[in-house]
C-alpha cells in the first residue's frame, strides 16, 4: 500500500513527481491512497526509490490534470492517477466521453474553468487608503474551487498599474505592481466593507439593467446566486426584477429620446474580456462606444508604434485628418510633432504615439469640422484605453503633450505652462514628462513667438533621448 501526501494540493509539478514514482513502482491505483497536508498521521509511505519511470501522456491529460488539481474534491488525485494508469495502455481513452471516469474528470475540469471565469467577472475591489500612501485595492472573494494561483495571471495583467490584494478563505493574492505573492487564507472579517466604488457598481448595474430583456433563469446562470452576497450590485436584483414589468410598460409608452450622456467615475473595475496584446486591444477599441464621441467620428484612432517601445507620446485626440486616416499625428500637428522630435534627436519609428481620447470631437461648420477640446468626463472615460495601452507597453517614459494628456496620465488638471520640461512619477510607475501640444505652436499668431516656442518645445523633447538613448535617431 502506498500513501502519498500532497504538500501543495494544486501543484502539477508535485503531482507529476508522485505519479512518476508510482508508475515506476508499478503501483496499481487500488494500492495508493492520497492525502493533503504536511503530516500524515501514520507517516507517509511513498513508493520505494525506484528509478523514475519514463513514459509520456497525451498533452490533453496534462491540461486536464492542471485544472482538476484545483477542484476541491479530495478524490481528485486518486481519480487522476487512475486515469493515467489506464492511459498507459489505452492512449485514446481521453476521447471516450462515455467512460464514467473520463466523464467525471471532464465535469470537474468544467467546474474549475467556470469558477475561474466567474472569478474574473465577480471580483469587486474596494479602495483602501493607507496613511496617505498610494491607494490599495482589496477584494474579498469566495471561489468554489482552489483557483487563486491560476487566476493570478489574469488579475496581474488586468490591473497591472494598481496595488491590490484578493483575499479568499483559502489564500491571498497580492500585487504590488512589480511582483505577485501568495499568502494564507483569511476570514471575511479582514476584508474591507462598503466604499465609494460600491455606489459605482450599483449605478452601473442599474443603468445597464434592461427590464424588457429580463430573463431571471438566464441571469441566475450567468450570475449564480452563490456569488451575490459579495456583489454590491446584487442587492438591487430582487427589487429590479419585481419592478421589471412596470418599467417595461413605461418604456413602451414613452416617446423616443436622444441618448443621454452618462458620467462614470474612472478607475472603477469593469468586466471585460481582457486583451493580452496591443493588436487585440486595438481590435477591441474599434467598436468602442464608451462615450458619445464615437457617434460622429469616422473611426477609433488607436496608438501606433513598436510593442516594446520604451517611450510613449500621448497627444490630445485625433484631428480631422487622423480621423479620416485612422492614424495618430499624421495631420498638420503631426507634421510639427515629427519635425520637433527629429530635431530633438528622437526616432519616431522607435516610440509609441497615441492620444488621450481616441475619437475626434468636433463641431461642423459648413463643410469643415472644427476641433473641440474633449472635456474632463470624456478624457476620464477614454483613459480606459490609454491605461491598457500603457499596462501592455510598460514604458519607461511617457511624454504628455498638452493638458489633456496630462490629465489623462495624472488624473489632475495640470498647468502645462508651469510644469513643462518637468518629470514626475506616474501612478503606474513610469516617468511622465510634460510639454506643450504641437497644435499650440500652430495656433500662435506671431511668427517670432512661434519660432521661440518651437525652440522651447524641442528643448523639452531633447530630454527624451538623454534619459533613454535607445530611442535616439542614428547619427
Ligand atoms: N492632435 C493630437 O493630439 N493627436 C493627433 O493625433 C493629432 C492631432
Amino acid at each position: 500500500m502506498y500513501r502519498l501526501t500532497m504538500q501543495d494540493d494544486t501543484s502539477l509539478d508535485e503531482f507529476r513527481g508522485h505519479v512518476r514514482a508510482l508508475v515506476a513502482a508499478k503501483a496499481s491505483p487500488r494500492d495508493v491512497t492520497w492525502s493533503i497536508g504536511s503530516d500524515d498521521l501514520f507517516g507517509a509511505a511513498p513508493p520505494p526509490d525506484a528509478p523514475i519511470a519514463k513514459f509520456t501522456v497525451p498533452s490533453a491529460y496534462v491540461d486536464l490534470a492542471r485544472n482538476v488539481l484545483c477542484h476541491r474534491d479530495p478524490e481528485r488525485f486518486a481519480l487522476l492517477y487512475e486515469l493515467l494508469w489506464r492511459l498507459l495502455t489505452d492512449r485514446l481513452l481521453l476521447s471516450v466521453f462515455s467512460d464514467p471516469l473520463v466523464y467525471r474528470l471532464r465535469q470537474m475540469e468544467k467546474a474549475v474553468r467556470r469558477d475561474l471565469h466567474k472569478m474574473t467577472a465577480f471580483v469587486r475591489f474596494r479602495r483602501v487608503d493607507d496613511d496617505g500612501a498610494e491607494p490599495h485595492y482589496i477584494a474579498w472573494f469566495e471561489p468554489q474551487h482552489l483557483i487563486l494561483k491560476p487566476a493570478a495571471d489574469f488579475f496581474v495583467k488586468r490591473f497591472a498599474t494598481m496595488r491590490w490584494s484578493i483575499l479568499t478563505p483559502d489564500g491571498t493574492l497580492q500585487w504590488d505592481r512589480r511582483a505577485v505573492s501568495f499568502g494564507p487564507g483569511v476570514p471575511k472579517s479582514q476584508a474591507p466593507t462598503e466604499d465609494t466604488l460600491e455606489d459605482w457598481w450599483r449605478s452601473y448595474y442599474r443603468s445597464t439593467f434592461n427590464p424588457a430583456r429580463v430573463n431571471p433563469k438566464m441571469m441566475k446562470s450567468e450570475m449564480p446566486v452563490r456569488y451575490w452576497k459579495n456583489l454590491p450590485e446584487a442587492a438591487l436584483i430582487p427589487q429590479m426584477l419585481a419592478d421589471a414589468d412596470r418599467r417595461t410598460g413605461r418604456m413602451i409608452e414613452a416617446p423616443p429620446t436622444m441618448p443621454r450622456r452618462v458620467a462614470m467615475p474612472m478607475n472603477a473595475p469593469a468586466v471585460v474580456h481582457e486583451a493580452g496584446t496591443l493588436a487585440a486591444l486595438k481590435q477591441e477599441a474599434k467598436v468602442c462606444e464608451r462615450c458619445p464621441l464615437y457617434a460622429c467620428a469616422t473611426q477609433t484612432v488607436f496608438g501606433e508604434g513598436p510593442g516594446d517601445a520604451r517611450v510613449v507620446f500621448v497627444g490630445e485626440q485625433p484631428g480631422d485628418q487622423e480621423d479620416l486616416m485612422g492614424r495618430p499625428f499624421v495631420g498638420p500637428a503631426g507634421q510639427m510633432f515629427d519635425r520637433a522630435i527629429a530635431e530633438a534627436g528622437i526616432d519616431r519609428a522607435l516610440v509609441y504615439v497615441t492620444n488621450a481620447v481616441k475619437h475626434f470631437k468636433f463641431t461642423p461648420r459648413g463643410k469643415r469640422r472644427i476641433h473641440q477640446k474633449p472635456n474632463a468626463n470624456e478624457i476620464d472615460h477614454c483613459r480606459w484605453w490609454l491605461d491598457r495601452e500603457l499596462a501592455l507597453l510598460q514604458p519607461k517614459l511617457v511624454v504628455a503633450l498638452g493638458g489633456t494628456a496630462a490629465r489623462a496620465l495624472t488624473g489632475k488638471d495640470i498647468k502645462i505652462t508651469q510644469m513643462r520640461g518637468q518629470t514626475i512619477t506616474s501612478r503606474g510607475g513610469a516617468s511622465v514628462l510634460f510639454t506643450v501640444h504641437p497644435s499650440y505652436l500652430l495656433r500662435l499668431p506671431d511668427a517670432q513667438a512661434q519660432r521661440e516656442e518651437y525652440r522651447r518645445f524641442v528643448h523639452d523633447l531633447s530630454q527624451v533621448p538623454r534619459q533613454l538613448p535607445s530611442v535616439a535617431k542614428a547619427a
